[in-house]
Parts: structure tokens; C-alpha cells; sequence
């Protein structure tokens, strides 16, 4: 069986690449480069250099394919705000354009990656399927609204889809090739940052006056390969026009002091920080309720925090 993977040369694209291609799948990549490496890719995948916007390039992309994950578009909350036009058309229109495509291919399986960003700001937590959907920025607004486009292909067209709503993506995976990892340009991301905090360069603390324990925010981790192990899951369960929607978490919250925490204690030395006002867009507390991933998945996640700071540092030859 033929997956084509959008996005496939990204951080958690490539992972489910190699994941795909150990369980034996065929593989093919349609990846713009825009934020994904070539060098992250097997040689055993076939690999379409292009835009999930070029319709011809799309329907090249999904020669052979039964069934589709999408990870293409944009995905910077921060960006997203200061050019919501072009998360807008990356991420909405480009989606239509594979929609679009597939229909015409006959091709009707797709695990699709939205995010906890649809929720926008908490009403309870942990946060179930059917939190009303409330973003808070353009990123969010734009999963949300594939997320819409998704439910309506399935009752119109037969489509057979899941869309995976992911918390705290974080970790990496080891391959023959090294490690695949996270190669933001700047890094926004916490773990990274707090791994790469030096005395001249401390990461910041964005507020330290929440309504937490420890007054830092609190979120939910994922580790890359739980995360892909549920959407291999994803595509044996899949039902035609049916669209489900998935919270993919631990289910549990770290705070981001406790991270700063399990850091010091993987890279065994102290890490420097600086306590620094609040970043626009931050809710308290995100925690997902996974009582779903489990029941329609038969799925857990298996790696901690701690595996998820281990691997990422070995990713960046800081063990
Ligand atoms: N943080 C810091 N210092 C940093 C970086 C982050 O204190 O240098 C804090 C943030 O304020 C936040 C937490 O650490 O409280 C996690 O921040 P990240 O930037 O790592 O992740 P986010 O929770 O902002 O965003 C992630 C994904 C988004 C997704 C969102 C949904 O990156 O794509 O989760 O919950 F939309």
C-alpha cells in the first residue's frame, strides 16, 4: 500500500516517513522545502519536489497512492499572525487543491494533523473532542477551518478521514542516517530553547505569573514517534464518509519550569534562565483529554518527558 506523505521532509513528516517504511508501506513525499531538508529523507520514498498549491504537481504526487497524511503547511502561531494571508492560502487552499485532487483520483483515505491551536483558550481541562473551537490565531483558524472542509468532504463525497488535533509535539527519532529533529529557523519551540540556553543567551521564562503552581504555563508533551504510532493507527481505522477528530497528548501537563527541570537533570548541569513577560497568544493551561486516541485508536503514548529532553538533546549532540 502507497501513502503519500505532504510535508514529508519536515520534523514530523520525515519521522513518519521512516515509520511508514519499517512497517513495510510505500512511500511517497510531496514537499515544497520550504521548511523541510531533502537530507531528511530515505532514499526508498519517492520524493516530489512541490507545492500542495500546483494542482499538476499534486496529482503527479498521488500517482499509485491509496491513501493520504497531510503535514504540508504552515505551522508558526507567531508568523500566522503577521501574515495570515499566506497561512490562509498555504494551508486552506492548498488542502482544497488535494482534496480536490484526490476526488479525482479516487483516492479517499486521509489522516490530516490539526492542533490544539482550534481550541484556542481553554473552558475546561483537560480539554475533550467537543471544547468548542474558539482559535486564537490565523494558525489555529486555518486548521480549523480544514477541519471543516474535511467533515463536509466526507458527507458529500465518500471521504474516509481522521484529523489528529496534536498537543506539545516534541523528541526525536533516531535513524541510520542520524537523528531526525527539529531545524526551526528561529526555534520558538521550549525544549530546544531550554537546551540551548546558555549564560549569555538564558531562555526566557515567558511569565512567571500564571494561575499554575509554579506560576509558569503548563502544557501537554507528545513524543514525535507516539505521535506517529497514532497516526499509523489512523489509517487502519478509517471509515468512508466518516471524519473523525482526535486529541493526540499524553493526557498529563508539564509545566515550564518542570521541563527547565528534566533538562538539568538529563544534560546534568544547570540551565540559565530568565524570567521575561508573558508572550502574546498564551493560554495557562492546555492538556489533552486522550480518552478518545484510546478508545478508537487502541492507543497510548509510551515516552515521558524525560525520553522526550533525552532524545532531543542527543539530537543536538549535547549528550
Ligand atoms: N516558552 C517559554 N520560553 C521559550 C519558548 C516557550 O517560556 O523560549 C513557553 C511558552 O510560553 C509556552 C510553553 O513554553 O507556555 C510551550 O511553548 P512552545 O512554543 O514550545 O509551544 P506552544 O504551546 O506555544 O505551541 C505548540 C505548537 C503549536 C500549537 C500549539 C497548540 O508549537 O503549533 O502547541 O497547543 F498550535
Amino acid at each position: 500500500m502507497r501513502i503519500l506523505v505532504t510535508g514529508g521532509a519536515g520534523y514530523i513528516g520525515a519521522t513518519a516517513v521512516e515509520i511508514l517504511l519499517q512497517q513495510g508501506f510505500d512511500v511517497s513525499v510531496l514537499d515544497d522545502l520550504s521548511s523541510g531538508f531533502a537530507d531528511a529523507l530515505p532514499s526508498q520514498a519517492r520524493f516530489i519536489e512541490g507545492t500542495i498549491l500546483n494542482m499538476h504537481t499534486v496529482r503527479e504526487a498521488l500517482t499509485g497512492a491509496s491513501a493520504v497524511i497531510h503535514f504540508a503547511g504552515k505551522s508558526l502561531v507567531g508568523e500566522s499572525v503577521q501574515k495570515p494571508d499566506l497561512y490562509r492560502d498555504v494551508n486552506v487552499h492548498g488542502t482544497r487543491v488535494l482534496l480536490e485532487e484526490m476526488r479525482l483520483a479516487n483516492i479517499k483515505q486521509i489522516v490530516f494533523s490539526s492542533s490544539a491551536a482550534t481550541y484556542g483558550e481553554p473552558t475546561t481541562t483537560p480539554i475533550t473532542e467537543s471544547a468548542p473551537t474558539q482559535p486564537t490565531s490565523p494558525y489555529g483558524e486555518t486548521k480549523l477551518a480544514i477541519d471543516q472542509m474535511l467533515t463536509k468532504e466526507a458527507s458529500a463525497h465518500g471521504l474516509a478521514a481522521i484529523s489528529l488535533r496534536y498537543f506539545n509535539v516534541a523528541g526525536s527519532m533516531k535513524t541510520e542516517r542520524g537523528w531526525l529533529r527539529e531545524r526551526h529557523n528561529p526555534e520558538t519551540h521550549l525544549i530546544p530553547n531550554v537546551l540551548h540556553s546558555t549564560a549569555d543567551h538564558p531562555v526566557k521564562i515567558f511569565g512567571s505569573d500564571w494561575p499554575t503552581a509554579d506560576g509558569t504555563c503548563i502544557r501537554d508533551y507528545i513524543h514525535v514517534v507516539d505521535l506517529i504510532d497514532a497516526h499509523v493507527r489512523a489509517l487502519r481505522v478509517l471509515k468512508d464518509s466518516h471524519h473523525a477528530i482526535i486529541n493526540i497528548g499524553s493526557g498529563r501537563g508539564y509545566s515550564v519550569r518542570e521541563v527547565i527541570d528534566s533538562a538539568q537533570k538529563v544534560l546534568e548541569r544547570p540551565i540559565p534562565t530568565l524570567d521575561s513577560p508573558r508572550r502574546d497568544g498564551d493560554p495557562a493551561v492546555l492538556v489533552a483529554s486522550i480518552e478518545l486516541a484510546e478508545s478508537l485508536l487502541n492507543w497510548r503514548p509510551s515516552r515521558d518527558l524525560a525520553q522526550m529532553v533525552t532524545d532531543t538533546a542527543s539530537s543536538l549532540e549535547l549528550l
